[in-house]
């Protein structure tokens, strides 16, 4: 396990960075390849350990998958109709969107049988949320004790049904949305609350009948999906550790460029600007990227920060950013609390549990509640170790952290970046250097 230190950074972080492609997208890019019979060509496509997952499942069931440049592939699907079961479980390794995606597909074809297996942290990540709509549906699904991996769909003549979801979750929305690209009848899903949209824009530009209406989405059955290419941009998610360190480490002004600007994703912006923090976003409209998916390049920069109360409709838009949010209360003048985010449990750790234990550790006045947490600003952050838990935004967490402490965070199992952001540590380096 990699233990690796951050130091606080006195001149603070400076220069321009591309960040990495958008994980969700990438997911996404890969599996709606996959559904196509013509070749789609992927650009910037995210090299990570999560979304190479997803290449190793669609070419498990039968895509080839073509590398022809960095972050350049070509993805010759089998159609909606035609894709091949594997001999074995089909890996998911720590990829929760494939892992809750892939199945709204599969369970849409009749006699078919697949098992989904992942790694430690995956089989301890409920499924049920989506074996609950799908078994509507007409599907059969066998988990383990009824809810987690290894568990196994087998497919059938899906019925369309309408689905409240009972938890704002985008994956569980794209995985009912897929599979009513099958069914006879129109599937709706209705959204209780705004979550990131990437399969319905995406669906849309491939073609697919799907129409919204307030917080309802309706697909329609669809015998091919018509994409020629995706341009993947960068991923909010990664540009959100690099604005928390601008906007914490003084002297800091720094420029990310091509971010996904998608409102379903900005929620973190938003927060941090009712925080004080400066972060300046202008809309790049190249049109190279994804239809539908918004660019800008965000200029953040140092300044002080006051408290905030994270409301739960905003929880859904900013849920993967929320470690951040706690990280910036310890330096707020004021109270920080986010409210009405169970979710953050079954995240690719307890992220309640993980962030409170591991920012206190480091010094911060924090205490956990059922939905979130409270954090009492005190100005700073002594330092000293935390530990990553195996979960990528824990490591980057605590590395964030690190350069904003007095005396610096030492980061146990560093190595777990590598599921979102690879060349976070080069990145780091990039906006260090004089
Ligand atoms: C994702 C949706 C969110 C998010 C996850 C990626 C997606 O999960 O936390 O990192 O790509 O659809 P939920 O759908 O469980 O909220």
């Amino acid at each position: 396990m990699a233990s690796v230190r951050f130091d606080p950074a006195p001149a603070g972080l400076q220069g321009t960075l591309r960040v990495p492609p958008d994980k969700s997208i990438s997911h996404r890019a890969a599996i709606f390849a996959a559904m196509t019979q013509e070749p789609v060509r992927v650009t910037n496509y995210l090299d990570a350990a999560d979304t190479n997952s997803t290449l190793a499942a669609v070419q498990a069931i039968g895509a080839l998958v073509q590398r022809t440049g960095p972050g350049e592939l070509l993805i010759r699907g089998t159609g909606l109709h035609d894709p091949q079961q594997p001999d074995g479980p089909i890996d998911v390794g720590n990829a929760g969107t494939l892992m809750r995606l892939l199945p709204g597909w599969l369970a849409a074809r009749p006699g078919t049988s697949w098992t989904f297996d992942g790694d430690s942290s995956i089989r301890r990540r409920p499924v049920d949320r989506i074996a609950v709509p799908l078994r509507e549906m007409g599907a059969t699904i066998e988990a383990t004790d009824e809810r987690f991996p290894p568990f196994t769909v087998s497919g059938a003549e899906l019925r369309g049904i309408e689905y409240v979801l009972p938890v704002a979750s985008a994956q569980v929305k794209s995985c009912v949305l897929i599979a009513g690209m099958s069914t006879a009848e129109p599937t709706t899903v209705v959204e209780p609350k705004p979550s990131r949209d990437h399969t319905e824009r995406m669906l849309a530009a491939a073609g697919a009948p799907i129409e919204r209406d307030g917080g309802r989405v309706t697909v329609r059955r669809v015998d091919e999906l018509g994409l020629e290419s995706i341009a993947v941009p960068g991923d909010l998610s990664s540009a959100a550790f690099w604005v928390a360190a601008a906007v914490l480490v003084p002297g800091s002004r720094i420029v990310l460029e091509e971010v996904n600007v998608n409102w379903t994703r900005t929620g973190f912006l938003r927060i941090v600007e009712r925080m004080g923090g400066s972060v300046r976003g202008e809309l790049e409209e190249h049109g190279a990227f994804t239809p539908g998916e918004p660019v800008s390049a965000l200029e953040v920069a140092h300044g002080p920060l006051r408290g905030t109360t994270v409301e739960p409709e905003e929880v859904p838009l900013a849920i993967d950013e929320l470690p951040l949010v706690a990280l910036l209360g310890c330096f707020a003048e004021g109270e920080t609390v986010v409210r009405g985010a169970q979710e953050l449990k079954v995240k690719e750790s307890d992220r309640i549990a993980t962030v409170v234990n591991g920012l206190r550790g480091l010094g911060a006045e924090i205490e956990a509640t059922d939905d979130g947490f409270v954090v009492r600003g005190t100005g700073g952050l002594r330092g000293g170790t935390i530990s990553s838990h195996g979960d990528h935004r824990l490591a980057m967490l605590g590395a964030i952290a690190g350069l904003a402490s007095r005396e610096g965070v030492e980061v146990d199992g560093m190595e777990a970046a590598a599921v979102s952001y690879p060349r976070f540590t080069d990145d780091l380096a990039t906006l260090l250097a004089r």
